[in-house]
């Protein structure tokens, strides 16, 4: 048995060779980004959330890299849904990978329309529905209005077969998971993602005197080490609250120290942005090999031995 088995999981009932996978947004934006992730073996891949048309998004700069972590105002720049749809179809056969396409529509209009033409694509397995793109001034998060998260849902459900997962926001009050989470009950979810960068943080340079990223006044989404605590605790949050739904973790994974952390809270898979960005494609190698290594050492032969099984504290 080859060690990488160990790192084997599953999403929605699809069986996946490892447990990582990209955060949308990050190496996921053109075909050749796209192509060299499908070398790479991580167990699912999820393109850059798109728009029906091509966008240039945000001026420059508009990402950092900040001591540790990130920040960014990218502005969803993609290349609009049709060039997403023909990548995954013209790499179906080729691809080991489980594909999921995300898509942040500007209002739920556009939503609807990506949804109606993402459902005829056969080659897209997941729809991630991206509730929770901080970069667009005066566009809101959905994921911080229920009801608007609830119309979208219930309308995407009525429209759309394929399997339909959520990106949510990161939540801080114990009444916001219970809401979100009595929402999302009532759809078959494929999986929940958490979280999305923290949004609107502000990252400055005292020798400048001056903002890092430029759009918004320079507020911009925050990743990284900072935001693993927040994390760990909307993924906790949600897999309990929605006892059979797949989670997928997101923030702050560096080391595979961090990807057992998020199993342990309830995660199936999880995704990884800022390395990414910082590191490129060979994070997931090192951190899969770290995660291995953790779990030879505590005895683990299959992710599920951990997955969601933390422990309070016993005094
Ligand atoms: C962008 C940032 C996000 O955090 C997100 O979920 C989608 C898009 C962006 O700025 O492009």
């Amino acid at each position: 048995m080859s060690f990488k088995n160990l790192l084997k999981t599953s999403l929605f009932g699809f069986p996946l060779e490892s447990c990582l996978m990209n955060a949308s947004g990050v190496h996921c934006t053109t075909e050749t980004e796209l192509n060299i992730l499908l070398d790479t073996n991580i167990g699912a891949l999820v393109t850059k959330s798109c728009t029906l048309e091509f966008r240039e998004g945000n001026p420059l700069p508009r990402y950092a890299d900040i001591p540790k972590g990130s920040i960014n105002s990218m502005g969803l720049p993609n290349n609009g849904l049709r060039y997403y749809l023909n990548f995954l179809e013209e790499n179906e056969l080729n691809n080991n990978k489980l594909s999921v396409l995300s898509i942040a529509g500007l209002n739920k209009n556009e939503n609807i329309e990506l949804l109606k033409l993402a459902n005829t694509c056969k080659a897209v397995r997941i729809i991630e529905l991206n509730l929770s793109c901080p970069n667009i001034a005066g566009k809101p998060q959905t994921g911080y209005d229920f009801d608007a998260s609830n119309v979208l849902l219930q309308e995407a459900f009525d429209l759309c077969q394929k399997p339909i997962a959520v990106k949510l926001p990161p939540y801080f009050d114990e009444s916001h998971f219970e809401s979100m989470a009595s929402v999302l009950k009532k759809f078959p979810l494929a999986y929940v993602c958490c979280v999305n960068s923290i949004g609107n943080a502000l990252w400055i340079d005292a020798n400048t005197n001056s903002t890092v990223i430029k759009p918004k006044s320079g507020f911009g989404g925050l990743g990284g080490m900072y935001i693993k605590p927040t994390a760990l605790a909307n993924v906790r949050k949600f897999y309990t609250l929605l006892e059979g739904v797949d989670i997928v973790g997101c923030g702050g994974i560096q080391h595979g120290l961090d990807v057992y952390e998020h199993i342990l809270c309830g995660a199936s898979v999880v995704q990884i942005g800022t390395t990414l960005w910082q590191e490129g494609i060979a994070c997931f190698e090192r951190i899969g090999n770290e995660l291995i290594e953790i779990m030879q050492q505590k005895g683990y032969t299959d992710i599920n031995q951990f997955k969601g099984k933390l422990k309070e504290i016993q005094l």
